[in-house]
């Protein structure tokens, strides 16, 4: 037995592997990464193309980050949320100098599914109002709350929270209403008009989106889209909430993706890219009413975690957020991702199998279809724990040297902001050999 079948066989009989049939489960070992790559236990280099889970922005094993853990954690790693820290102040007033408007005060909590948590929660205790308003194309965390917010095929087995009401995907290419962009007049934020019109406005907090669908196939809305989102909440008194826990920090070209439709929702929660993924965090950040709201007299903030504001991870998130400012990767990604974009749809004419290209900065989409004018799928959302053709695609890139995360019928490119036009060449390349599998498979 060699050194990697010993770790994973370990793994394997101590560690749940994550939303999976356990037994098929068959990782490569890793051992050290850095830049864009990773490299496993027999030395084998991998192209990280899509940032792990879409989270490592910053690349792999930055020396900043790295000082910034020894420097914080000689100092202080941890002290109960009770008290105030140098790092927890700093970062909460650099979210509510890069974040848009007068977003302004942050919850902190560990990860993308807390920040939604809490953006539940102070929804509910600011507006007095229970019902949530989310879609079924979205991903918005594995707990309770915001598992009952996400609507795609990981609700398996979920216990959730009343209260939720899912209204149509914004999803062009296959408009769950029938209708065609630019002649549908956006019927699909209509009709969540007429959804709150039927659940009636008193009863509802607000409307949660992801501002670009991430994990259930990378939905670019139509650029009248969100700010008719806008719209419908301040004439209905609902809230926006933001889910940039993935969009956030750079990765489509701006610092929120919602800022691409000039847009400020009321509340915003991001993790991933806060801190690079080097260290957990995740944050949710409230208007200025709302922060205020708080501050009178009997409206009690009441939620909390023991690691609430922990002091190490927002030392980090502070570096991670000076990397990008330092390294003007917000730019870098706006100018690179045109071509990202571009070589995409120039695969699109080479690939039977590509429906469609969808995308921004370094966050795209390619969505495989068996025919591109019936538009069958090759995998569907009740397909999506079991094996299937995006999953052999993902799995012969990897044998080629080059990680891409397969969601349902699309895979995701999107590297880390880090990535030069070297190593975006090198992604397609090997993605173009990968999609003759999906070619041979077309009718
Ligand atoms: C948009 C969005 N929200 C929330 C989450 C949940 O984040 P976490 O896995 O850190 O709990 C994810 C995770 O992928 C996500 O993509």
């Amino acid at each position: 037995m060699n050194k990697n079948t010993d770790y994973v066989a370990l793994e394997k009989k101590y560690v749940f592997g994550t939303w999976r049939q356990q037994r098929s489960w068959n990782p490569l070992l890793i051992e050290e990464a850095a830049g864009c790559y990773f490299t496993d236990i027999n030395g084998k280099k991998y192209l990280d193309f899509s940032s792990q889970l879409m989270c490592s922005n910053l690349g792999h094993k930055s020396p900043k980050v790295i000082n910034t853990l020894s420097k914080q954690a000689n100092k202080l790693c941890y002290i109960a949320p009770s008290f105030a820290t140098i790092p927890a102040a700093k970062l909460g007033e650099k979210l509510a100098a890069i974040t848009p408007g007068d977003l302004q005060k942050t919850f902190f909590s560990l990860g993308g599914a807390e920040a939604n948590e809490a953006a539940i929660k102070i929804a509910r205790m600011y507006t007095g109002k229970t019902k949530l308003i989310s879609r079924y194309r979205s991903y918005h965390g594995a707990t309770s709350g915001a598992i009952s917010l996400t609507g795609d095929p990981r609700t398996h087995y979920a216990v959730g929270i009343p209260g939720i009401i899912r209204a149509p995907d914004c999803y062009c290419y296959r408009c769950p209403l029938g209708k065609e962009y630019p002649n549908c007049d956006i019927s699909c934020a209509e009709y969540i008009d007429e959804i709150i019109k039927m659940e009636g406005k008193q009863n509802i907090a607000g409307i949660v989106v992801e501002p670009i669908v991430g994990s259930n196939g990378i939905l670019v809305p139509p650029k009248e889209y969100i700010p008719r989102l806008r719209e419908i909440c301040d004439e209905r008194e609902l809230l926006l909430i933001d889910d940039e826990v993935m969009t956030g920090f750079g990765r489509t070209g701006t610092w929120f993706c919602i800022e691409h439709w000039n847009v400020v929702p009321d509340i915003m929660s991001m993790a991933k890219g806060l801190t690079g993924a080097f260290i957990p965090l995740g944050a949710t950040i409230v208007k200025k009413k709302i922060a205020d709201f708080f501050d009178e007299e009997g409206n009690l903030f009441c939620h909390g975690h023991t690691y609430s504001t922990h002091a190490l991870c927002c030392a980090v998130a502070l570096t991670a957020i000076q990397e990008y400012i330092d390294n003007n990767l917000i730019e870098h990604v706006k100018q690179v991702g045109v071509t990202l974009g571009k070589r995409l749809h120039e695969l699109k004419e080479e690939h039977k199998s590509i429906g469609e290209v969808r995308g921004k900065g370094f966050f795209w989409g390619v969505e495989l279809v068996k025919n591109q004018t019936t538009k069958e799928p090759f995998v569907t959302r009740s397909q999506k724990f079991l094996p299937n053709t995006l999953k052999k695609i993902s799995a012969a890139s990897i044998e080629k040297g080059v990680y891409i995360v397969n969601v349902i019928n699309t895979l995701i490119i999107a590297p880390p902001l880090i990535a030069d036009m070297e190593q975006i060449d090198e992604g397609i390349r090997v993605l173009g050999e990968v999609l003759k599998i999906a070619d041979k498979e077309c009718m």
